[in-house]
């Protein structure tokens, strides 16, 4: 995997950036589609189009930063709540990405995973998303991790039953219940260390966080942008990370000088 900071290949803007303070997990509410569409009197699908080749774009970029993990929000539970033609085409976004990008996510040794209730997704789009995931599984760079029919609420409920379940059959006592063991029944506990992200984007001038990672993001740091999500390109991203290795990060405790 090419590292930006190891190469010659590394620009004005890469250079002012701190290879040691690069957030291993960046978190990305894309939002703005829709609205790129109608500023070019283009029907919606096509900020959906052009939004899928953000998604390539960042993806590479954040792979060659050394970000370990990239979730991506792709569709939350309430997105079914849209014209049905609009959801259809968002179900074939995936199946068409996988099908132009494999080769390019392999040559990253980028690795595919997706958080989600993906069983009432049409079959092609899961298949689609199933077989990326088999195909990638022992690439070992970033993970391009896809939220896809993913609520956090959901989550958080599901967590609660599979832990009430193992309480009511005495496989566990109320006491052994901690943050460790709840983080353990989250879809993203297969992300272990990277589980919370540092991180959390959200483009199109929305300042929310819509059902996305609720435990997970307790002490990440939000960065908010006007920029549409097809407008949101590497130079974009960079800005983030920039904004983001400004921040001071305290945890609740104190800023370093005044311990
Ligand atoms: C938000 O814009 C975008 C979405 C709800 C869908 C984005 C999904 C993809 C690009 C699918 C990609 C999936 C894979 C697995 C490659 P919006 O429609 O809410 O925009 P608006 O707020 O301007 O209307």
């Amino acid at each position: 995997m090419l590292n930006i900071f190891s190469s010659a290949k590394k620009n004005k803007q890469q250079q002012c950036l701190i290879e040691q303070k690069i957030p291993n997990h960046v978190a990305i509410i894309m939002d703005g589609n829709g609205r790129w569409a109608k500023k070019r009197h283009l029907p919606r699908i096509a900020g959906h189009k052009e939004g899928m080749n953000t998604i390539r774009i960042i993806t590479k970029t954040a792979s060659n930063l050394g970000v370990k993990v990239l979730t991506l929000y792709a569709f939350s539970t309430e997105n079914w709540k849209r014209p049905k033609d609009e959801v259809n085409f968002i179900m074939h976004l995936p199946i068409d990405f996988f099908n132009q990008f494999m080769p390019e996510l392999m040559e990253n040794d980028v690795k595919v995973e997706v958080i989600g209730n993906l069983a009432p997704l049409p079959e092609k789009t899961r298949d689609a998303v199933l077989n990326a995931v088999e195909m990638t599984k022992n690439n070992r760079g970033m993970i391009l991790n896809f939220a896809l029919n993913y609520g956090s609420r959901l989550e958080i409920v599901q967590a609660v039953q599979q832990i009430a379940l193992l309480a009511k059959n005495n496989e566990l006592q109320i006491d052994d219940i901690d943050e460790a063991l709840i983080e353990n029944y989250l879809m993203t506990s297969f992300l272990k260390q990277y589980q919370d992200p540092e991180l959390v984007i959200r483009t199109s001038g929305e300042e929310r966080i819509s059902n996305f990672l609720l435990w997970q993001i307790a002490y990440s740091e939000f960065y908010f942008t006007d920029v549409l999500w097809p407008d949101f390109k590497e130079e974009q991203f960079i800005t983030a990370l920039k904004a983001f290795q400004q921040r001071n990060r305290r945890f609740g405790g104190l800023q370093e000088d005044n311990q």
